[in-house]
Protein backbone atom coordinates (compact mmCIF):
# COMPACT_ATOMS: atom_id res chain seq x y z
CA UNK A 1 0.00 0.00 0.00
CA UNK A 2 1.41 3.55 -0.73
CA UNK A 3 1.09 6.12 1.93
CA UNK A 4 -1.48 9.27 0.43
CA UNK A 5 0.05 12.18 1.41
CA UNK A 6 -2.47 14.98 0.65
CA UNK A 7 -3.06 18.88 0.68
CA UNK A 8 -6.35 20.64 1.21
CA UNK A 9 -5.47 24.19 0.19
CA UNK A 10 -8.91 25.35 1.44
CA UNK A 11 -10.29 28.44 0.15
CA UNK A 12 -6.52 29.91 -0.41
CA UNK A 13 -4.38 30.78 -3.59
CA UNK A 14 -5.26 32.46 -7.01
CA UNK A 15 -4.34 30.42 -9.71
CA UNK A 16 -0.62 32.02 -10.27
CA UNK A 17 -0.15 31.79 -6.60
CA UNK A 18 -1.46 28.22 -6.85
CA UNK A 19 0.37 27.29 -10.15
CA UNK A 20 3.75 28.35 -8.73
CA UNK A 21 3.43 26.56 -5.65
CA UNK A 22 2.47 22.93 -7.18
CA UNK A 23 5.75 23.99 -9.85
CA UNK A 24 8.12 24.42 -6.46
CA UNK A 25 6.31 21.37 -5.02
CA UNK A 26 6.73 19.10 -8.07
CA UNK A 27 10.53 20.35 -8.17
CA UNK A 28 10.92 19.43 -4.50
CA UNK A 29 9.51 15.94 -4.99
CA UNK A 30 10.80 14.29 -8.11
CA UNK A 31 12.78 11.72 -6.12
CA UNK A 32 9.43 10.88 -4.53
CA UNK A 33 9.96 7.51 -2.73
CA UNK A 34 7.73 4.59 -4.29
CA UNK A 35 5.74 3.89 -1.31
CA UNK A 36 4.67 7.93 -1.40
CA UNK A 37 1.36 9.29 -3.58
CA UNK A 38 0.89 12.70 -3.63
CA UNK A 39 -2.70 14.74 -4.29
CA UNK A 40 -3.57 18.53 -3.84
CA UNK A 41 -6.81 19.43 -3.23
CA UNK A 42 -6.93 22.94 -4.45
CA UNK A 43 -9.66 25.69 -4.94
CA UNK A 44 -12.00 25.20 -8.28
CA UNK A 45 -10.50 28.43 -10.38
CA UNK A 46 -6.73 27.37 -10.18
CA UNK A 47 -7.61 23.76 -11.04
CA UNK A 48 -7.27 24.15 -14.52
CA UNK A 49 -3.92 26.35 -13.98
CA UNK A 50 -2.89 23.72 -11.44
CA UNK A 51 -3.37 21.06 -13.95
CA UNK A 52 -0.81 22.84 -16.51
CA UNK A 53 1.83 23.36 -14.19
CA UNK A 54 1.87 19.35 -13.29
CA UNK A 55 1.90 18.93 -17.04
CA UNK A 56 4.35 16.44 -17.49
CA UNK A 57 4.36 15.53 -13.73
CA UNK A 58 2.55 12.52 -13.02
CA UNK A 59 3.36 11.88 -9.36
CA UNK A 60 1.26 14.36 -8.12
CA UNK A 61 -2.12 13.96 -8.73
CA UNK A 62 -4.98 16.96 -8.30
CA UNK A 63 -8.00 17.11 -6.77
CA UNK A 64 -11.29 19.11 -6.04
CA UNK A 65 -12.81 20.13 -2.86
CA UNK A 66 -16.27 19.24 -2.74
CA UNK A 67 -18.88 18.02 -6.41
CA UNK A 68 -22.13 18.05 -6.56
CA UNK A 69 -23.77 14.26 -7.14
CA UNK A 70 -25.08 15.10 -10.70
CA UNK A 71 -23.71 14.86 -14.55
CA UNK A 72 -25.40 18.62 -14.81
CA UNK A 73 -27.93 20.45 -14.65
CA UNK A 74 -29.66 23.36 -12.71
CA UNK A 75 -27.45 23.06 -9.89
CA UNK A 76 -26.39 27.05 -9.59
CA UNK A 77 -22.66 27.15 -8.20
CA UNK A 78 -22.70 23.64 -7.95
CA UNK A 79 -19.55 21.55 -9.92
CA UNK A 80 -20.09 18.10 -11.27
CA UNK A 81 -17.48 15.06 -10.90
CA UNK A 82 -17.61 14.93 -14.62
CA UNK A 83 -16.16 19.07 -14.69
CA UNK A 84 -13.26 17.79 -12.07
CA UNK A 85 -12.01 15.41 -14.38
CA UNK A 86 -12.44 18.13 -17.04
CA UNK A 87 -10.11 19.93 -15.41
CA UNK A 88 -7.04 17.15 -14.61
CA UNK A 89 -8.85 15.85 -11.30
CA UNK A 90 -8.38 12.52 -9.99
CA UNK A 91 -9.14 13.17 -6.61
CA UNK A 92 -12.35 15.09 -4.47
CA UNK A 93 -12.77 15.59 -0.81
CA UNK A 94 -16.51 14.72 0.73
CA UNK A 95 -17.48 15.38 3.57
CA UNK A 96 -14.82 18.01 5.19
CA UNK A 97 -16.34 19.35 8.58
CA UNK A 98 -15.93 22.75 7.55
CA UNK A 99 -18.83 21.98 5.04
CA UNK A 100 -20.58 20.10 7.41
CA UNK A 101 -20.41 22.53 9.81
CA UNK A 102 -20.76 25.89 7.58
CA UNK A 103 -22.24 24.60 4.84
CA UNK A 104 -24.45 22.78 6.38
CA UNK A 105 -23.69 19.50 4.99
CA UNK A 106 -25.46 16.31 6.56
CA UNK A 107 -24.19 12.42 6.04
CA UNK A 108 -26.70 11.10 4.00
CA UNK A 109 -25.59 14.04 1.15
CA UNK A 110 -22.09 13.20 1.92
CA UNK A 111 -22.70 9.65 0.89
CA UNK A 112 -24.32 10.32 -2.11
CA UNK A 113 -21.34 12.77 -3.18
CA UNK A 114 -19.09 9.99 -2.52
CA UNK A 115 -21.03 6.62 -4.27
CA UNK A 116 -21.63 9.64 -7.18
CA UNK A 117 -18.00 11.02 -7.56
CA UNK A 118 -16.75 6.76 -7.32
CA UNK A 119 -19.41 5.82 -10.31
CA UNK A 120 -18.01 8.87 -12.32
CA UNK A 121 -14.26 8.04 -11.85
CA UNK A 122 -12.43 10.17 -9.38
CA UNK A 123 -11.59 8.97 -6.10
CA UNK A 124 -12.62 9.86 -3.17
CA UNK A 125 -11.39 11.09 0.55
CA UNK A 126 -14.61 10.73 2.49
CA UNK A 127 -13.47 13.17 5.98
CA UNK A 128 -15.22 12.35 9.20
CA UNK A 129 -14.10 13.46 12.87
CA UNK A 130 -15.81 14.41 16.01
CA UNK A 131 -16.55 17.77 17.79
CA UNK A 132 -14.83 18.43 21.22
CA UNK A 133 -18.32 18.36 22.58
CA UNK A 134 -19.18 15.06 21.15
CA UNK A 135 -16.02 13.73 22.44
CA UNK A 136 -16.04 14.86 26.11
CA UNK A 137 -19.78 13.52 26.47
CA UNK A 138 -18.28 9.84 24.93
CA UNK A 139 -19.79 9.77 21.34
CA UNK A 140 -16.46 9.28 19.48
CA UNK A 141 -17.57 5.55 18.56
CA UNK A 142 -21.12 6.64 17.57
CA UNK A 143 -20.15 9.87 15.92
CA UNK A 144 -17.38 8.25 13.38
CA UNK A 145 -19.90 4.84 12.81
CA UNK A 146 -22.40 7.17 12.24
CA UNK A 147 -20.41 9.02 9.55
CA UNK A 148 -19.22 6.11 7.97
CA UNK A 149 -22.22 4.42 6.99
CA UNK A 150 -24.04 7.36 5.48
CA UNK A 151 -20.82 8.55 3.78
CA UNK A 152 -20.52 4.56 2.39
CA UNK A 153 -23.82 3.58 1.97
CA UNK A 154 -23.90 3.52 -0.99
CA UNK A 155 -20.49 2.69 -2.68
CA UNK A 156 -20.06 -0.76 -4.67
CA UNK A 157 -18.80 -3.20 -2.65
CA UNK A 158 -16.44 -3.92 -4.89
CA UNK A 159 -14.13 -0.76 -4.85
CA UNK A 160 -11.34 -0.35 -5.70
CA UNK A 161 -9.21 -0.37 -2.25
CA UNK A 162 -7.00 2.76 -3.45
CA UNK A 163 -9.87 4.63 -5.09
CA UNK A 164 -11.42 5.80 -1.36
CA UNK A 165 -9.87 6.67 1.44
CA UNK A 166 -10.89 7.98 5.03
CA UNK A 167 -9.26 10.52 6.34
CA UNK A 168 -10.10 10.93 10.53
CA UNK A 169 -10.00 14.72 11.35
CA UNK A 170 -11.04 15.73 14.68
CA UNK A 171 -12.64 19.22 14.56
CA UNK A 172 -10.90 20.09 17.33
CA UNK A 173 -7.10 19.77 15.72
CA UNK A 174 -8.38 21.66 12.60
CA UNK A 175 -6.31 24.64 12.20
CA UNK A 176 -5.62 25.01 16.02
CA UNK A 177 -2.45 24.02 16.40
CA UNK A 178 -3.42 20.76 18.74
CA UNK A 179 -2.72 17.59 17.44
CA UNK A 180 -4.43 14.47 18.50
CA UNK A 181 -1.87 12.59 20.70
CA UNK A 182 -1.05 9.03 19.49
CA UNK A 183 -3.79 7.07 21.55
CA UNK A 184 -6.13 9.47 20.60
CA UNK A 185 -5.19 9.27 16.76
CA UNK A 186 -4.67 5.34 16.82
CA UNK A 187 -8.06 4.86 18.78
CA UNK A 188 -10.26 6.49 16.00
CA UNK A 189 -8.12 4.96 13.29
CA UNK A 190 -9.02 1.47 14.62
CA UNK A 191 -12.48 2.52 14.77
CA UNK A 192 -12.47 2.85 11.32
CA UNK A 193 -10.35 -0.05 10.23
CA UNK A 194 -13.17 -2.32 12.47
CA UNK A 195 -15.78 -0.51 10.64
CA UNK A 196 -14.14 -1.26 7.16
CA UNK A 197 -13.66 -4.56 7.93
CA UNK A 198 -17.28 -5.10 8.49
CA UNK A 199 -18.70 -2.96 5.61
CA UNK A 200 -15.92 -3.75 2.83
CA UNK A 201 -14.34 -6.99 4.43
CA UNK A 202 -12.16 -8.12 1.11
CA UNK A 203 -10.38 -4.47 0.82
CA UNK A 204 -10.48 -3.29 4.04
CA UNK A 205 -6.61 -3.77 5.25
CA UNK A 206 -5.69 -2.09 1.74
CA UNK A 207 -8.53 1.20 2.24
CA UNK A 208 -5.67 3.87 3.49
CA UNK A 209 -6.95 5.54 6.71
CA UNK A 210 -5.75 9.48 6.47
CA UNK A 211 -4.84 11.47 9.78
CA UNK A 212 -5.73 15.61 9.66
CA UNK A 213 -5.24 17.91 12.05
CA UNK A 214 -2.43 20.68 12.69
CA UNK A 215 0.10 18.30 10.92
CA UNK A 216 3.10 19.68 10.67
CA UNK A 217 6.67 18.53 8.98
CA UNK A 218 7.91 18.34 13.04
CA UNK A 219 4.97 16.03 14.00
CA UNK A 220 4.26 13.98 10.55
CA UNK A 221 7.08 11.17 11.19
CA UNK A 222 5.71 10.09 14.19
CA UNK A 223 2.04 10.24 13.46
CA UNK A 224 2.58 8.10 10.62
CA UNK A 225 4.32 5.20 12.63
CA UNK A 226 1.00 4.77 14.81
CA UNK A 227 -1.17 2.04 13.81
CA UNK A 228 -3.75 1.95 10.94
CA UNK A 229 -2.12 5.42 9.80
CA UNK A 230 -1.59 5.28 6.15
CA UNK A 231 -1.26 9.16 5.34
CA UNK A 232 -2.10 12.57 6.45
CA UNK A 233 -4.24 15.31 5.14
CA UNK A 234 -2.80 18.30 5.52
CA UNK A 235 -4.40 22.02 5.57
CA UNK A 236 -2.43 25.24 7.31
CA UNK A 237 1.17 23.31 6.60
CA UNK A 238 0.50 22.27 3.31
CA UNK A 239 -0.05 25.93 1.53
CA UNK A 240 3.75 26.43 1.39
CA UNK A 241 5.96 23.72 -1.18
CA UNK A 242 8.74 23.81 1.53
CA UNK A 243 6.78 22.51 4.45
CA UNK A 244 4.39 20.00 2.43
CA UNK A 245 7.25 18.48 1.08
CA UNK A 246 9.00 18.00 4.52
CA UNK A 247 6.08 16.43 4.87
CA UNK A 248 5.89 13.83 2.18
CA UNK A 249 9.19 13.21 2.82
CA UNK A 250 8.74 12.83 6.54
P1 LIG B 1 -4.91 22.05 9.42
O1 LIG B 1 -3.79 21.17 8.94
O2 LIG B 1 -4.73 23.49 9.05
O3 LIG B 1 -5.23 21.82 10.87
O4 LIG B 1 -6.23 21.59 8.59
C1 LIG B 1 -6.56 20.26 8.55
C2 LIG B 1 -7.63 20.06 7.53
O5 LIG B 1 -8.74 20.52 7.69
C3 LIG B 1 -7.27 19.32 6.31
O6 LIG B 1 -8.39 18.99 5.58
Amino acid sequence: MKTLMAANWKMYKNKEEASATLADLALRLTALPQNREVVVFAPFTALSACSSALADNSHIALGGQNCYPAAEGAFTGEISPTMLLNCGCAWVLAGHSERRSLIGETDVFVGKKTAYALNAGLNVVLCIGETSGERDSGKLTDVLVRQLEAGLADISTDIAAERIALAYEPVWAIGTGRVAGPTEIAESHAVVRNFLKKRLPRQSQDIRILYGGSVKPENTKEIMTLDNVNGVLVGGASLQAESFSRIVLA
